[in-house]
Formats: structure tokens, C-alpha cells, sequence
């Protein structure tokens, strides 16, 4: 099976395939919301913090998984650890990407909606834009058709190849994304009163914070970069040898992060900026939970020139970002049904875009069921994975193979000092740490 396992085909399409899978809805729809309701900047110095305690060490440890074993998340614990039941981690993570794909494609369906109000002109000249959002969360037949589309055009890159798929698209379209939030963050930040969103994300204001910060926190970072369910790992896979796993991480948690902070100043100026009333504004954020986006966006737009033009444009290259984490989500379960159930390709793909079908329409249905997704899998079951993975590497895995992963075969030699950061984290610092924070959480 190893011979015949493809890989990325450049430097650039894995750092693009790794990026696209980070890079999400999760940057630009949950982080804005999640820190909304976790009181800004406070939560924004704790997630950076999950980042770059958790997340880095965290995605390498993936890697290490999926290269050394070139397996799906739940065949790679099997065949380095054979007969024990740490595989069973590699098939809570195939369970946790299904679920996330549950929730996660409906607000990919929400996007193309937009995207269609925007292309048609109907965005523009809207008055209320906040009912016009809950005029789509009440249409659940609206919501579901977009789903369903959606999950069909998964399926199709999925089909497609690994190469061809995911890396051609990736490569193109993140850098144009990147640019468009950059442009939109200098408009939001021009608006009159845009200063007050500012300072609520940047200065750090003890009177919004809430005790589940840390759990918030954490769930949002290992959500963003696609971390604890073995995205990583299956991605790992493909991975030639010459890949430098610390770069990589690295790049990828800053490329991550500069998305979800530059969404942030676009959206919080913006909200600040364009409220009717400043008093209440943080209490409203708070409230606006999941419409955020799809309500101080298009409202930022109807105040440009061009408007619909604008808003096309970003709600394609968002329907894009979406489509590479939906990718790499679906490709875990998909790999996995077709490496261990002995499936073709074509039919575990079509196996599981019906299963996503089925979770989607139950969340367009239900707003409980679609939270019930959310939260069980981002704040519980990837730091769980992500807390088993760290022991994995940390202390179960041959620490030789850790070092010739890490140091490609010791040609690195400056990864030799951060195997020594790495162990140290994934031994002493993550278990305790998800382990505390847990517990901390769920006290509070
Ligand atoms: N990281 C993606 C985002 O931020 C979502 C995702 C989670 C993708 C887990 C893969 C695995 O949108």
C-alpha cells in the first residue's frame, strides 16, 4: 500500500493543502463569535496562548503520525502501536470529523446563499440585516438545498484526486482571500466609531470575561487548525520526506491565526461602527452568536462603493476557504472507509456525503442539534484527541522514530532543539494542561 500512496506534489501545495484545511469558516465565522461572547481581547491572549502551547506541538505530533505510518487517522495508530487500543483514538477522531462536518456544512450552505444574494443585487439596500439573516435560519428547506449542494461539490473535489483536487484550488485561492480581508479590515477600520471595536479586541477588559474562557479557548484553537481528530495525521500521510514538520506547523498556526485576528478587525470595527446602539453593542454581539458574519459583513458592504461586486467576491473566496476544510474533513472519513473497509474510493466518498447529508438536515432542522454538534466536538472531543495524541507521541511512540521524523532522518539540525521543547510540552505541559482545563471548565 505504501508505494502506491500519493503524495503533495511541492513544498507549496502542503503548506497551501495544510493551510486550506486550517483556514476556514472556523477563522471567519466561529472565531469572531466566539470571542464576542468570550469578551474580546482576554480571549484572544488566552487562544494564542492554546496556539502556541497546544496547537504547534500538537500538529507536529499529527505529522509524525501520518508520515511514519502513511495510513488513514485510525490504520496509522494500528500500525505503530498494533494490537493495543490506541487505535481507538485514531477512530474517535474519524467520528469527531463526521460530526463537525454535521453542523459545519450547513454554514457552508448559508455562505452560498449568500454568495447568491450577493451575485443577484438582493444584499444590497437591505435595511435589516439581521432579520434577513434569521429569515434563512427560519427556511429550513433554503438552508438545506444550499447544504446539499455543498456537500455534493465536496464530494466531487474529493473525487477528483488528492493532487488535483485539493492542492490546484488551495494554491490559488487562499493568497486571494488573504488580500480581500486585508482590504476589508483598512475599510472597517476607516469607519466613524470603529475605534470602540478595536480597543474591545485588543485591550483586555476583565468585566466581559467569562469562567469558560480557557475551555472556549482551547476548543476554538484546536477547531481552527484542524487539530485532534487527525486531520493532520491523514494529511501527514501524503507528505514526502523532505517536508520540515516544525516549519510547517509553524506556518500554517501563523497563516491560521493572522486570518482569524484580520476577520476580528473587520468585524468588530464594523459592529462598533455601524450599531444604532453603543451601549448595548457588546450585549448584542454576544447575542448575535453564529449570525455575526452574515449580519456585520453584508452590513459593511451596503457601506462601499460597488457593493454586490464586493460582496461576491467574498462570499466565493469564503465559500472557498470553507470547501478545503470541508475537503480535508471529508477526506479523513472517506480514507478511513476505504483503507479499512476495503471500499473503492468512489463509494466510501459517496457513503459518507450521505451520512453528512443526514447530520446537516437534522441541524437545519434543529438549532439545538447544530450547537449540540458544535460544542461536543470542538470543545470536547478534539481536546480529547488532541490529549491522547500528545501521550502518544510523548510517551508511548519510540522516541527514535519521533527524532528521525522530526529532524528528517537528523538532517535538521535545529529541529534537534525543538524535539526537546516538543517532548517536554507533549509530557508534561499538554496532558495536565487539557486535563486542568477541563476540569476548570466544566466546574465553572
Ligand atoms: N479548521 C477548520 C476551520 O477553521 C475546520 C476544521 C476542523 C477542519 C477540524 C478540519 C478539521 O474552518
Amino acid at each position: 500500500m505504501n508505494a502506491r500512496r500519493v503524495t503533495f506534489a511541492s513544498k507549496i501545495g502542503v503548506i497551501a493543502a495544510a493551510a486550506g484545511s486550517a483556514v476556514g469558516l472556523g477563522n471567519i465565522w466561529r472565531f469572531p463569535s466566539q470571542t464576542a461572547d468570550g469578551g474580546g481581547a482576554i480571549f484572544i491572549l488566552v487562544y494564542i496562548g492554546c496556539i502556541l502551547f497546544f496547537g504547534i506541538p500538537l500538529m507536529v505530533s499529527e505529522f509524525v503520525i501520518g508520515r511514519s505510518s502513511r495510513a488513514n487517522t485510525a490504520g496509522a495508530f494500528h500500525k505503530l502501536s498494533p494490537g493495543t487500543p490506541w487505535k481507538w483514538v485514531g477512530r474517535l477522531g474519524v467520528l469527531t470529523g463526521f460530526i463537525i462536518l454535521g453542523f459545519y456544512m450547513v454554514v457552508c450552505g448559508w455562505t452560498l446563499d449568500y454568495l447568491m444574494q450577493s451575485v443577484t443585487g438582493n444584499l444590497q439596500g437591505i435595511e435589516d440585516f439581521s432579520s434577513n439573516f434569521t429569515s434563512l435560519l427560519c427556511n429550513p428547506l433554503r438552508q438545506i438545498l444550499w447544504m446539499i449542494l455543498f456537500a455534493f461539490l465536496t464530494a466531487f473535489f474529493i473525487l477528483s484526486g488528492v493532487k488535483k483536487g485539493i492542492e490546484q484550488s488551495a494554491k490559488i485561492m487562499m493568497p486571494m482571500l488573504f488580500l480581500l480581508l486585508i482590504i476589508l479590515a483598512v475599510r472597517a477600520i476607516m469607519l466613524d466609531g470603529a475605534s470602540g471595536g478595536l480597543t474591545f479586541l485588543f485591550k483586555p477588559n476583565l468585566d466581559h470575561v467569562k469562567p469558560t474562557v480557557f475551555l472556549d479557548a482551547m476548543g476554538q484553537a484546536f477547531f481552527s487548525l484542524s487539530i485532534g481528530m487527525g486531520c493532520m495525521i491523514t494529511y501527514g500521510s501524503y507528505f514526502d520526506n523532505r517536508i520540515n514538520f516544525t516549519r510547517t506547523a509553524m506556518q500554517v498556526a501563523t497563516l491560521d491565526t493572522l486570518v482569524a485576528i484580520l476577520a476580528g478587525i473587520i468585524i468588530f470595527p464594523a459592529a462598533f461602527a455601524l450599531t444604532a446602539n453603543p451601549a448595548t453593542i457588546v450585549d448584542e454581539l454576544v447575542a448575535g452568536g453564529p449570525g455575526l458574519l452574515f449580519i456585520t459583513i453584508p452590513e459593511l458592504f451596503n457601506q462601499m462603493h460597488a457593493s454586490s461586486l464586493w460582496a461576491s467576491l467574498f462570499f466565493f473566496l469564503l465559500a472557498l476557504a470553507a470547501i478545503t476544510s470541508t475537503i480535508s474533513l471529508m477526506e479523513v472519513v472517506t480514507v478511513y472507509l476505504h483503507e479499512e473497509y476495503n471500499l473503492s474510493r468512489r463509494k466510501s466518498t459517496l457513503l459518507v456525503t450521505a451520512g453528512v447529508m443526514i447530520l446537516g438536515v437534522i441541524s437545519s432542522l434543529s438549532s439545538s442539534f447544530f450547537n449540540i454538534l458544535d460544542i461536543s466536538s470542538a470543545k470536547f472531543m478534539l481536546p480529547i484527541g488532541g490529549l491522547f495524541i500528545s501521550l502518544f507521541v510523548g510517551w508511548h511512540l519510540d522516541q527514535k522514530l519521533v527524532y528521525a521524523e522530526l529532524t528528517n532522518q537528523g538532517t535538521i539540525k535545529i529541529a534537534i532543539g525543538f524535539l526537546k521543547i516538543y517532548t517536554f510540552l507533549l509530557r508534561f505541559i499538554v496532558p495536565p494542561a487539557i486535563v486542568a482545563i477541563f476540569i476548570y471548565g466544566l466546574m465553572a
